[in-house]
């Protein structure tokens, strides 16, 4: 046997033992024996030191176990304990490996920030989604511009361009806003005074005035009034207290007095006009009273 040859099987069997290239970083260490100072391999990603190496020993690393890492080329005794543990909102971007830690990300509807998954927020009604909230950032909310809205409040929804009236052969009734579509209609002013129930456009032009009436941009104050005063004397309850003018809130009482009047046009198709306009004198809503008059009590 040459010289040259006895080396390269103790080579092969340090590659085997730590299953890796050579060029090996190594690290200093004082053989417990000899009390000379060696220079062992460290063990790769992955691996722990099984065995340091001695003298006559090249370093044996070994694999980590379940639910343990390294995720660097390390002499750790034993390797490292995946201690990472996705939180409430949070999901497993990456499991446990040998060579890393686990890894969280927000679940799907939250984003990350400052260490934390809060909820992606809806766009209020008046405002839509321009882009939808990502792992990493809350949705991206812009008021609707005109000629577009958004009714609700929504994490996903865009803002809507209004209906056309006219293209669709209508007449508008209530036009849009940011908050609301357009409404439209087939009535085009009738008599409210001397309806006859059951003739042609009659029950369209009744829907016509309870929309036009309930879209009003009326105080909330102003509102209450009204519908104190088409419930009728019969049915005065105590105030309730004033309601703080939010648009939400503002939406709700519109929706309340649209069903009130609704049920009065269903109940009562003959009288709703006569009695709408006595309850806005009621309630001083004067230049809504003109508006319907005009609108609705035009002869032809
Ligand atoms: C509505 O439709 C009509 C007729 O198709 C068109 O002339 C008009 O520009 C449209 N209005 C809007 C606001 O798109």
């Amino acid at each position: 046997m040459g010289p040259l040859l006895w080396p390269l099987p103790a080579v092969l069997l340090a590659l085997a033992a730590q299953g890796t290239a050579a060029g090996a970083p190594t690290y200093p260490r004082r053989d417990a024996e000899t009390g000379e100072w060696l220079a062992c391999d460290k063990c790769p990603p992955g691996t722990f030191v099984q065995r340091p190496c001695g003298r006559d020993n090249p370093t044996t690393c070994g694999a980590c176990p379940p639910r343990h890492y390294t995720q660097f080329w390390n002499y750790l005794e034993r390797c490292r304990y995946c201690n990472v543990i996705c939180g409430e909102h949070e999901e497993e971007a990456r499991p446990c490996g040998a060579t890393h830690n686990r890894a969280c990300r927000c679940r799907p509807g939250f984003f990350a920030h400052a260490g934390f998954c809060l909820e992606h927020a809806p766009c209020p009604p008046g405002a839509g989604v321009v882009a939808p909230g990502t792992p990493s950032q809350n949705t991206q909310c812009q008021p609707c511009s005109p000629g577009t809205f958004s009714a609700s409040s929504s994490s996903s929804e865009r803002c809507q361009p209004h209906r056309n009236c006219t293209a669709l052969g209508m007449a508008v009734n209530v036009p849009g806003s940011p908050f609301h579509d357009a409404l439209c209609t087939e009535c085009t002013g009738f008599p409210l005074g001397s309806l006859e129930p059951g003739a042609p456009g009659t029950e369209e032009c009744l829907r016509a005035v309870v929309d036009f009436v309930a879209f009003q941009d009326i105080s909330p104050r102003k509102l209450q009034r009204l519908q104190q005063a088409l419930a009728g004397p019969g049915a005065r309850s105590p105030p309730p207290p004033p309601p703080p003018p939010q648009r939400e809130d503002r939406a709700a009482m519109r929706r309340r007095l649209w069903r009130q009047l609704t049920e009065l046009r269903e109940a009562q198709p003959g009288t709703l006009g006569a009695r709408l306009l006595r309850a806005l004198r009621a309630a001083r809503l004067s230049g809504l009273e003109r508006s319907v008059r005009e609108r609705f009590l035009r002869t032809r």
